[in-house]
């Protein structure tokens, strides 16, 4: 099925499910998408139709494909089997918790649409660590690599933040083909100053004994200078990090569509087409700095041309959130074409 089918067709139908409500459609789609992940020889066919080989190996990991669900997507992992199914050629699952949580209160999650963007603040909403770690325990493996992003439970004050990623990591090491380090979602208090030197320092030196052989890579937002990035790369560096993923959402609010500007208002990080251009350039001037340190590149990557210039900015690997929900499948296989055919 090509783009313009899918938007006609099957993204209209998602987008009308809960009568227009952003996250009851997710979580329908999501729920269909677990039923499907049920559904082994469907799943074989899909596979087949929609998944486009173009290996690579990246930080000792071999990934069939390189574009990858995003993290936040499918944060309970309800759906793992089905991503691969649907072209994936890696998972981001999470953000996850130490403690379940509610997240923020409803509404809180915002589709707009003239700007091909979202605004979010979820707050992460997950079912916690140890639920996770028995759900990959009966799943077993997905076919694909699987990344685990943990993050801060919002009871867990940022002094003690430390202990609440090392429940997780330890629970869920089993599992992980990499960590994610989540310290830049806007949506938990306090949590992006973990980006700061002295904390980063302090998370990092015990994160990278806990993760052992397991890869460890650190997401970063958009918002962050080039000295603070400059900072980041160094204590990286030091604790032997294996790589970034730039970027998280945004909570500027720049490059919206006329007809959004009523949305501008609404709290929470921004994701999709306005921030095309700045994931790049963080991609760009991470690369520049650190030319060895692989980097996972997620950030308004909303066609096959943007896939490719995160590319060439410097991404070993890509991630879609966004571009995902407005392109669907057509989009991670176009990319997947492309890079394949580049080759
Ligand atoms: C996110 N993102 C995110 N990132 C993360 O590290 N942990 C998370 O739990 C979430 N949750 C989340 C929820 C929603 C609704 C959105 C839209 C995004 C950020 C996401 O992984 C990605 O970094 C950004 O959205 C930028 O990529 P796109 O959306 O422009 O492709």
């Amino acid at each position: 099925m090509g783009a313009v089918m899918y938007e006609r067709a099957v993204r209209r139908t998602l987008f009308r499910l809960g009568g227009g409500d952003a996250e009851v459609a997710h979580e329908r789609t999501l729920a269909a998408l677990a039923t499907l992940g049920r559904a082994t020889p469907v799943l074989r066919g899909l596979r087949r139709l929609l998944a486009v080989p173009a290996p690579r190996e990246v930080f000792g990991v071999r990934f069939p494909s390189p574009v990858g669900l995003a993290a936040g997507l499918d944060k309970n992992g309800v759906a793992l089997r089905a991503w691969p199914a649907l072209g994936f050629g890696f998972v981001e699952v999470g953000t996850v918790t130490r403690h379940a949580q509610p997240g923020n209160p409803r509404p809180r999650l915002f589709r707009l649409v003239e700007s091909g963007a979202i605004i979010n603040r979820m707050g992460f909403n997950n079912h916690g660590a140890d639920a996770l770690a028995a759900r990959l325990r009966a799943l077993g493996p997905i076919g694909v690599p699987l990344g685990i992003s943990i993050g801060k439970s919002k009871i867990t004050p940022v002094e003690d933040a430390v202990g609440d990623y090392v429940f997780s990591m330890r629970v869920l090491r089993p599992y992980a083909d990499y960590f994610a380090v989540n310290v830049s979602s806007p949506n938990t208090p306090g949590l992006r100053s973990l980006q700061d030197r002295g904390a980063l320092d302090g998370l990092l030196r015990v994160l990278r004994t806990e993760a052992g052989e397991t890869p460890l890579v650190v997401k970063i937002a958009p918002d962050l200078t080039d000295t603070a990035i400059g900072e980041v790369l160094e204590v990286c560096a030091e604790h032997r990090v294996d790589g970034l993923i730039a970027t998280n959402t945004t909570i500027g609010r720049d490059g919206l569509a006329p007809g959004d500007q009523g949305r501008a208002s609404e709290a929470g990080g921004l994701s999709g087409r306005p921030l095309t251009e700045r994931s790049r350039e963080v991609v760009g001037f991470v690369h520049r700095e650190a030319p060895d340190l692989p980097v996972i590149g997620v950030g308004g990557i909303a066609t096959v041309d943007d896939a490719l210039r995160m590319l060439d900015a410097g991404a070993s690997l890509l991630q879609l959130y966004s571009g995902f929900i407005y392109g669907g499948p057509p989009l991670v296989r176009a990319i997947n074409r492309a890079v394949a055919q580049r080759k």
